[in-house]
C-alpha cells in the first residue's frame, strides 16, 4: 500500500525502542502540549495496522487518523519544509472486528510533532509528544525513537503522511 511503510530493517528496532518512550511518565521540557480542537483540523490520512507483520504494530496497532492545523497544510501540500507552528496529530484507536465490520474502541493515544525549530533544533526542528488514552498530559519521557524512524523522511521535513486532494 504504502512504499514508505515498508522502511528499514532499523524499523523493528526503533518501534522496540519507542515502548519505553511511550510508556513514560514525566513531561519532558520542549514538548508539545495538548493539541485541544484538534479534531476540527485537516484530516490528512487513515490507516488500520492490524497484523503483527507489520513493523509498528506493538506500539500503533489499531486505527489512526492524521490531522493537520493550518499553519502547516500549504506545506504538507507542497511537500516542503514546515512553518513554525506546525503541530501534526496522530489518534490512534483500538479496533475489534465483528460481522465483517472493522470498528474502533477506546483511543489508545495520541502522538503529537510541534514544530518550533530553534527549540528543538536537536530533535529534527520538532517537539514530539505522546497522550495516552484520553490523558491531556504528555507522558514522553525521550524523543530519540520518534526522531531517528521518522529521520527517514528528512527530505520532506520528518513526515510520513503526504496529502491526498
Ligand atoms: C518505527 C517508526 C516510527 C516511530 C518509532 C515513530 N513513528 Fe511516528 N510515524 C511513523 C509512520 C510510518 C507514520 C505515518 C503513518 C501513516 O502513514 O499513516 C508516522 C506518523 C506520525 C505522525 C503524523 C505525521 C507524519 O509524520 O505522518 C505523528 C504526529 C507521529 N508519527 C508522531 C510520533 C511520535 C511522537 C513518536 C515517538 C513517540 C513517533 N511518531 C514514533 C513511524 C514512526
Amino acid at each position: 500500500m504504502n512504499s514508505r511503510l515498508s522502511v528499514p530493517l532499523t524499523v523493528s528496532t526503533a518501534a522496540a525502542i519507542a515502548l519505553g518512550a511511550l510508556s513514560g511518565l514525566a513531561q519532558k521540557k520542549g514538548s508539545s502540549p495538548f493539541p485541544t480542537g484538534y479534531r476540527h483540523w485537516t484530516h490528512v490520512k487513515t490507516m488500520a495496522i492490524y497484523g503483527n507483520q507489520h513493523p509498528l504494530f506493538n506500539h500503533f496497532g489499531g486505527l489512526h487518523n492524521v490531522y493537520v492545523n493550518d499553519a502547516g497544510l500549504t506545506s504538507l501540500k507542497e511537500g516542503r519544509a514546515y512553518p513554525d507552528g506546525t503541530v501534526f496529530v496522530f489518534d490512534l484507536f483500538d479496533i475489534q472486528s465483528a460481522q465483517g465490520a472493522i470498528e474502533t474502541r477506546g483511543r489508545k493515544l495520541v502522538a503529537v510533532m510541534e514544530k518550533n525549530s530553534k527549540l528543538n533544533a536537536s530533535t529534527g526542528g520538532w517537539a514530539w509528544e505522546v497522550f495516552q488514552g484520553d490523558e491531556q498530559k504528555g507522558s514522553l519521557q525521550n524523543a530519540k525513537p520518534c526522531v531517528d524512524c521518522h529521520a527517514s523522511q528528512k527530505r520532506v521535513d520528518y513526515v510520513f503522511s503526504t496529502y491526498t486532494p
